[in-house]
């Protein structure tokens, strides 16, 4: 023990001391100004057409800006940027093409990533959209916040980089709705991706259980209706979480269960439960993983980070809901302590499982998260993410997030509400095969067997979760990390999830 300690305490006295500086962009929303600023960018549609304040533009260019999207041949598809430089008297203008179709919410957050990559490193920018064929309100509102999601990036270890606050001016037809937006809900959720970004990139060495608990409390404190509580492995063995204990036990640093509650509804509402997998870095433990790619299993924790965010979105915006978000954190490492394969571990819940591979980890954390949850807060909604299995990016790609329940009517729903926040899931099938499949010869269940991998991990969590509890899985080990960035996600990543899950609570809420 007293080994383990010192090697520790080398390991802070080591600590890199990152830059903690981070570059602001401030956006304003404004109504009726002819645009002002040297860097501007203007929106059209597909015709080419510049109408309104775009046509005052063109004017003040001395109908330049025209005849240079003629000669450049610029169609006005969606998403398709060309910056013009010289005319005067501006020093740059960006023409962003919107399509021809009307735009849904994911489509101006797409705009939005767009006018940030074009605005390249001007610190000040001018935005002219008050023409936009869409049926969503506070327009602008919604370019920002695609802006400031397309715009992140994680300079903390970088020793050579300048900080430069932003100014992003947005000219169009809805300033007062939109300034009220994007200040009151949307810089939240924006917020609350960013939040999970930087801890999915935040390397293992950095972040584990114990300093993920630290990064919560800090983000929620002062929001009101939040109490962050925080189980340490002392209360997780008074509760018998045999899994997140057996899943910790081979690293240094002791597994937490971190609660954070919102209540934002009426008193004695079920809240919904949202529960993250949190394992600060996954090395597959004694089932140790190969070499190749190892170092991404520091994200994987996206699930949690997930919650967190949500969360943090949700309250800041003063949702009507009661939200109890659980982060079940563990490292899994190998060593003599470990865990090993042909293990049993005795759950929360009393039934026990055998460790088939020490490297399916995530369900082992999650049985008991589930089941801590039912049993303290009886949710009517009980929401699992997980970077489960590698098995759901092999069948579904980077596009969709893998969807398990044992309703189709809920499996439909969040199909809906994932394409109306620009965060796809789709539906894998989860039945009595897979649970056969996890029937043990020496214990209740094993933690592997059988196949699809995703739907034999959803087996597993499906053990611990009441028969007749509302219950969503979603397997995104395909979607947390991109290889090559989308508009509104740069590479590296993504966050996911915090916009799908805020979409759940929007929607529970309305009810
Ligand atoms: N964290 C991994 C899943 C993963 C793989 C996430 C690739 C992101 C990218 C998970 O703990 C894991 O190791 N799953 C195993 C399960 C197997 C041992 C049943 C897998 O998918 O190979
Ligand atoms: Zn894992
Ligand atoms: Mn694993």
């Amino acid at each position: 023990m007293k080994h383990f300690l010192s090697a520790t305490a080398i390991g802070l006295s080591l600590a890199l001391a990152p830059s903690l500086a981070t570059a602001k962009t401030a956006f304003q929303f404004e109504n009726v100004n002819l645009p002002s600023g040297k860097h501007l960018t203007v929106l059209i549609d597909s015709d080419g057409n510049l109408t309104g304040k775009a046509a005052e533009v063109d004017s003040l260019s001395g109908g330049r800006l025209s005849e240079a999207i003629e000669s450049a041949d610029f169609k006005g598809k969606f998403g398709e940027t060309r910056t013009f430089y010289g005319l005067r008297p501006y020093t740059s203008l960006t023409v962003i093409g919107m399509g021809e179709k009307s735009l849904d919410a994911p489509k101006l957050h797409d705009l939005g990533g767009y006018i940030a990559k074009a605005s390249n490193n001007d610190v000040s920018i001018e935005v002219v959209s008050e023409t936009v064929n869409t049926n969503i309100d506070a327009v602008t509102a919604n370019f920002a916040a695609g802006y400031a999601l397309g715009s992140y990036t994680f300079k903390k270890y970088k020793t050579d980089h300048e900080e430069t606050d932003r100014t992003v001016k947005f000219i169009g037809s809805d300033a007062t709705q939109s300034t009220q937006l994007y200040n009151d809900d949307l810089a939240h959720l924006v917020k609350g991706v960013t939040f999970a970004r930087d801890m999915g990139t935040e390397p293992g060495k950095s972040m584990y259980p114990e300093l993920f608990a630290q990064r919560v409390r800090d983000m929620f404190r002062g929001v009101p209706n939040v109490r962050v509580e925080v189980l340490d492995l002392r209360d997780l063995a008074r509760n018998n979480m045999g899994a997140l204990i057996g899943v910790g036990q081979g690293s240094v640093h002791d597994p937490r269960l971190i609660l954070v509650h919102y209540t934002g509804g009426a008193g004695g509402d079920a809240p919904i439960a949202l529960v993250g997998k949190g394992i600060t870095f996954d090395t597959g433990g004694i089932s140790i993983k190969p070499n190749t790619g190892q170092w991404l299993m520091k994200s994987d924790l996206s699930g949690a980070a997930a919650v967190a965010g949500t969360l943090y979105a949700t309250a800041k915006r003063g949702e009507t809901i009661n939200v109890v978000g659980v982060m079940s954190m563990a490292e899994n490492m190998p060593s003599g302590k470990a865990i090993r394969p042909g293990d049993v571990l005795e759950t929360m819940s009393g039934k026990t499982i055998e460790v088939m591979s020490t490297d399916a980890e995530g369900r082992l954390v999650l049985s008991d998260a589930v089941t801590y949850v039912q049993e303290k807060h009886d949710p009517s909604l009980l929401i699992d993410i997980a970077t489960l299995t590698g098995s759901v990016g092999r069948a579904l790609g980077t596009d969709y997030a893998g969807v398990m329940t044992r309703e189709w009517a809920l499996s439909e729903e969040m199909m809906k509400i994932g394409e109306s926040v620009g965060e796809p899931v789709w539906p894998l099938p989860l039945n009595k095969s897979h649970y056969k499949a996890i029937k043990s010869d020496i214990a209740d269940i094993k933690s592997t067997g059988g196949s699809p991998g995703a739907s034999i991990g959803g087996a597993v969590i499906g053990t611990f979760v009441d028969e007749d509890r509302p219950w969503v899985h979603l397997d995104i080990a395909g979607v947390d990390w991109l290889t090559s960035g989308t508009p509104t996600s740069p590479k590296g990543h993504a966050g996911w999830g915090v916009r799908f899950m805020d979409g759940v609570i929007r929607d529970r809420a309305e009810k």
